[in-house]
Parts: C-alpha cells; sequence; structure tokens
C-alpha cells in the first residue's frame, strides 16, 4: 500500500531504530533523562529560543502554548481551518477556558489588518484579547507557508496591543526547508514555538513547546497536570533526536514529490489542483468529475494507494519520507485511471 494519508503515517527508520535502541536513558520527571534533554536543547537551539519542553504530541504542545500565554476568559484570535480550533477536541475551552475568535484566511494566512480590526477594546463589556496563534505551514490550507512579512507584522501589532504570539510549527521544518528562511527566524516572532518531530521528520512519538525559560518552566508543570510527565522517555526521544539531526534537509525531497503528483494530476479530467497553494509536502486534490472524495478514497484503496477526503469534494495528499518517487508515479497512475470513470 502507498501512504499519502498523512505525514504522521511514517515508520522508524534503521538507523534511527538503532540510534533508538542504544540511547541512555533516565528518569524524565527527575530531569534525568539525557536523550530528553538533548533533544530539548538542541530544538531550543536551533529556534533560538532559552528552553524547549518535550511532549506526546503536537496537540499537548499547542494547548500548553494556549494556556500558559492566557488566563481564564480571555479571547484567541486564529485562523477559522487552523489545527487548534478544529481539531484538538475543543481543548481550548476545556483546558484554557479561553474563547477562540476565527477569522477568514487566505490559503491560511490571516493578515495584521484582520488581526487588529478583531482586538477587542478594552473595556469591561468585552473578553481580553490576550493570544494570537498562527499555523505555519497551514495543514488545512494545504501545506502553505506563511509569509514571514505578514507574520512580522503581527508580531509587532502583539508586542503593541500587549498580546502574545503562539506559533503552531507542526510542520515549520517543511516552511523552511521550502523558504531558506531558517526556524528560528520565525520563531523569534513568536513567544511560544510548536514544533512536531513526528510529522514530516519521520519520528514515531512527540513535539516540542519552545519559548523563555520561564514560560517553559510554568509549561512543564501543566504539562505534569496532563500527565505528559514521561519517564525513560528518551526511548523515544531518540526518535526525534535523530529525526531532527537527519531528516530536515530531505524534506526537499518530499516537496517534489508533491510538486510533481500536483501538476500531473491537474491534467486528468475530472480533477484539479490549485497549483499555486501548493507550497510544500501537502496537496488539496479537487474532483470536479462525478464522484465525491469519499468515492475516490475508496476508488484509489483499491488501486493500493490510502488517500483522506478532507472535504466533500477535496482529498488531501501528503508526501514523506515513506513515499518514494516511483510510489508518487504509482499514485498518478491510479488516478488516471480513475479520472477516466469519473470525468463528466
Ligand atoms: C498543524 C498541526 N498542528 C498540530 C497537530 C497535532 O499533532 P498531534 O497529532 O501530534 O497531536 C497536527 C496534526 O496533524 C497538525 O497538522
Amino acid at each position: 500500500m502507498i501512504d499519502i494519508r498523512s505525514d504522521t503515517v511514517t515508520k522508524p527508520t534503521p538507523a534511527m531504530r538503532a540510534f533508538m535502541a542504544n540511547a541512555d536513558v533516565g528518569d524524565d520527571v527527575y530531569r534525568e533523562d539525557p536523550m530528553v534533554r538533548a533533544l530539548e536543547e538542541e530544538t531550543a537551539a536551533l529556534l533560538g529560543k532559552e528552553a524547549a519542553l518535550y511532549v506526546p504530541s503536537g496537540t499537548m504542545s499547542n494547548q500548553i502554548g494556549v494556556w500558559v500565554n492566557t488566563r481564564e476568559g480571555d479571547e484567541v484570535i486564529c485562523e477559522r481551518d487552523c489545527h487548534i480550533y478544529n481539531y484538538e477536541a475543543g481543548a481550548p475551552a476545556l483546558l484554557s477556558r479561553v474563547l477562540m475568535k476565527t477569522l477568514q484566511g487566505a490559503r491560511g494566512v490571516i493578515s495584521a489588518a484582520q488581526v487588529e480590526e478583531a482586538v477587542n477594546p478594552s473595556n469591561i463589556h468585552a473578553a481580553a484579547t490576550t493570544l494570537v496563534c498562527l499555523e505555519n505551514t497551514h495543514n488545512k490550507a494545504g501545506g502553505t507557508i506563511y509569509p514571514r512579512e505578514e507574520m512580522e507584522r503581527i508580531s509587532d501589532l502583539c508586542k503593541r496591543a500587549d498580546m502574545r504570539l503562539h506559533l503552531d510549527g507542526a510542520r515549520l521544518w517543511n516552511a523552511s526547508a521550502a523558504t531558506g528562511i531558517p526556524e528560528r527566524d520565525y520563531a523569534e516572532l513568536a513567544d511560544t514555538v510548536s514544533v512536531c518531530f513526528s510529522k514530516g521528520l519521520g519520528a514515531p512519538v512527540g513535539s516540542a513547546l519552545c519559548g523563555s525559560q520561564e514560560v517553559i518552566e510554568r509549561a512543564r508543570r501543566k504539562r505534569k497536570i496532563l500527565g505528559g510527565g514521561m519517564r525513560q522517555a528518551g526511548i523515544i526521544a531518540a526518535g526525534a533526536l535523530y529525526a531532527l539531526r537527519n531528516h530536515r534537509t530531505r524534506l526537499v525531497e518530499d516537496h517534489a514529490n508533491a510538486r510533481r503528483l500536483a501538476e500531473a494530476v491537474n491534467e486528468l479530467p475530472g480533477i484539479k489542483v490549485d497549483l499555486e497553494g501548493v507550497h510544500t509536502n501537502i496537496v488539496m486534490i479537487e474532483i470536479t468529475g462525478n464522484a465525491t472524495a469519499q468515492q475516490v478514497s475508496t476508488m484509489m484503496k483499491e488501486e493500493g494507494v490510502l488517500i483522506n477526503a478532507m472535504r466533500p469534494k477535496v482529498l488531501r495528499a501528503v508526501t514523506h519520507l515513506d513515499v518514494s518517487s516511483g510510489d508518487v508515479e504509482k499514485a498518478i497512475e491510479a488516478f488516471a485511471r480513475i479520472s477516466r470513470k469519473i470525468r463528466s
């Protein structure tokens, strides 16, 4: 099976497994796990932040990020299709007890002007707007890259208006690989940054929240509250460390594969791709022919390709380190056969 449902499906490589098997471990709640410490230090250094905290998932990382940056009853501004609001099980309401104000972005990007207009006035009637969350790259918009200049304008606005900025950088590695802008140049614009090791980088488990020493100390306590204080976590942190050291530069291969897939299927009758929206390793594939995305997903499975339907007429394909250029050619051939059945 060729699996292009998500970049979360990757399995540890033999070299990564060997590194994990030999990992020196300790009790990380006592802060005695050398692998976790190395991972946190290297991640923080790469992002130009004082500290990082290893957590089990991107969801936990984001939600601790929201939690440490807000107080109960505050309002958080985010883009309508962002992960934090849509796919984290309502956690901002449950954990941080904040209101979310969603703004319609263009390919996942909200502007500083939109944010400025959405900030509540500071009077007793309104919730205090204290946090803005951005996502780079933006998953549901199709792996789109946030222009750094727009992020900078939002970051400046946050400073002026005494608001914090959290960056969901689950795929920040992809943005940096595609643009050549180092991760730290994006990260410097945000107070807290969440990065994932278990997406394009191919580690089996984990994410990190990065920020100032003070914020990360508070985050450590929140992680404990959530049951995310792990013991000999070095076994899994080693996979993340291996991925961080070895798998960032190869992301451009995934991007080239995604572009090839996008351009080829866009030529097929009954199928359309917004090529300008393909920036990294995600391709949103619209079915203009006579079938739903779910039906096409089922037909693709029969062809040996796993792909998810994201909207009634839109599929999402994600390339990653377990998808070769040959696999992409096979997926294109499968789409071509299906195209002949669904063209209207
Ligand atoms: C943009 C983004 N943020 C956060 C997450 C959450 O990560 P996790 O599945 O590790 O909780 C995802 C997951 O796909 C994501 O795409």
